[in-house]
């Protein structure tokens, strides 16, 4: 038995294991490319960990890739039975069952083991990380923001990790809407670690809520030279500054950060995916042309729309293939997520409550038939927030709602629409513009 960095018993082969095992830890909490590398040196000093285990089944759940859930069904199967072999403790038994109620598709339950863990064992990271991004997926904000208030009496500047927490208090508080504790918690992160490009992320999510284009920018310039050991949620950092961009008009620039950073890679990894719909998607909503860009991604999505492992990630699957105008395989697609519906874990609880009418809208829209694309969303917009992910990001579909609603002159429901956005927003540049438009329809 060894302790890990904040003191956690844990079961490991040597120090130096347990040291492996820190370091990748810490690789993960900086979101790190080398964060793959930390977890094989672990297991070249302990090939059976039990966490070490458990971690790389979270690491592949991460991908939200069907393919990968075999693995990590015998990744989960590994630690059980070095489990069995080398007995563990209690903390690290329940960290495999959150992977196993994950793997078996209830993020609910998963969710509650990593934060119960939490309650019992405030310095366990790992756990704070894993209930912060599982009730972000279930649109859980409130949940997560609690599940790291709980901890919190446990930290302060002698605790190795600091920053982390902090940063992630950053992002739940931003989620909840009380922005300006979540700057300030946020700014002291990067105080402590100008590379944290999670509270840097947490700040950029202020900005975009306010509505502060030009300081959001510059705050993302000013930090990214810190990110070159980050992987790819740099991406999502520079599909942040895109937003900015976008609001202050600045097409050009969007475009070139699209082809240049957003999309550099053209992976088919969720949430390169996510971020490029969601721009190309919110561009020519605003009548801006993209050419060719949609071509690439929508191909993706055609395999990745078969996954099902986040309805988050469907959805902008879904706008893909939409925007690809190929019929055959948005009916397949539909038809796939229709399926997954009937289904009985949390994700199939959002598709029925939320993910079956916004891609029904957003293909709907896509045609022009914003009429049918209001009908299909509307009665289902309070439950929008089942889909997980930002409000940030999530806005990408009220503003689809509203753009139906201006294109199908429905003024009244455009200009309501816009009322309630703006109350969220009140120094939003488009929905100034759009409430504009709205009046003038006839
Ligand atoms: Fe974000």
């Amino acid at each position: 038995m060894h302790s890990d960095l904040r003191g956690l018993s844990q079961t490991a082969a040597s120090a130096a294991a347990m040291d492996a095992f820190d370091a990748t830890v810490e690789a993960f909490m900086a979101y790190e490319r080398q964060t793959g590398d930390r977890l094989k040196e672990t297991f070249a000093l302990d090939p059976t960990m039990p966490m070490a285990l458990c971690l790389k089944g979270c690491f592949l759940l991460l991908f939200s890739k069907q393919a990968l859930v075999p693995r990590a069904a015998k990744t989960l199967a590994d630690a059980r039975a070095a489990a069995a072999e080398r007995g563990i403790t209690g903390r690290e038994a329940r960290h495999l069952d959150g992977l196993e109620l994950w793997l078996e598709g209830d993020l609910q339950a998963a969710a509650a083991v990593w934060a119960g863990i939490a309650i019992d064992h405030p310095h366990d990271i790992v756990a704070l990380r894993m209930a912060e991004y599982l009730h972000f997926y279930l649109g859980d904000a409130p949940g997560m923001r609690n599940s790291i208030a709980r901890a919190l009496y446990a930290w302060n500047d002698t605790v190795p990790g600091y920053t982390y927490v902090l940063g992630m208090k950053a992002f739940a508080l931003e989620e909840c809407g009380d922005y300006a504790a979540a700057e300030s918690a946020g700014r002291a992160a990067i105080e402590r670690n100008p590379a944290n490009i999670w509270a840097a992320h947490a700040v950029a999510h202020v900005m975009e809520m306010q509505d502060r284009p030009e300081e959001g920018i510059a705050w993302i310039g000013g930090l990214e030279q810190h990110w070159d050991g980050c992987h790819n949620f740099t991406y999502h950092a520079h599909w942040h500054r895109c937003l900015f961009r976008l609001e202050l008009g600045d097409t050009d620039g969007v475009l070139r950060d699209y082809d240049e950073k957003v999309r550099a890679d053209q992976s088919d990894e969720f949430l390169d995916v996510i971020n490029a719909v969601a721009l190309l998607w919110r561009l020519e909503q605003r009548g801006i042309d993209v050419g060719g860009r949609w071509g690439e991604l929508s191909e993706k999505c055609i395999e990745l729309s078969t996954n099902h492992r986040m309805i988050f990630g469907d959805m902008h699957y879904i706008m893909a293939l939409a925007a690809g105008d190929d019929g055959a395989a948005i009916d397949a697609a539909l038809a796939g997520l229709e399926d997954f519906a009937e289904g009985r874990g949390s994700e199939e609880a959002a598709a029925r409550a939320a993910g079956l009418p916004l891609a029904r809208a957003a293909v709907a829209h896509r045609q022009g038939r914003f009429a049918d694309a209001i009908a299909a969303l509307m009665p289902h917009r309070a439950a929008l927030f089942m889909l997980g992910g930002s409000r940030a990001q999530r806005d990408l579909f009220e503003q689809l709602l509203i753009d139906a609603a201006m294109k199908a002159e429905e003024k009244a429901l455009a200009l309501a629409l816009l009322s309630e956005r703006a109350l969220q927003r009140p120094g939003n540049p488009w929905n100034r513009r759009m409430t504009e438009a709205a009046a003038a329809l006839p």
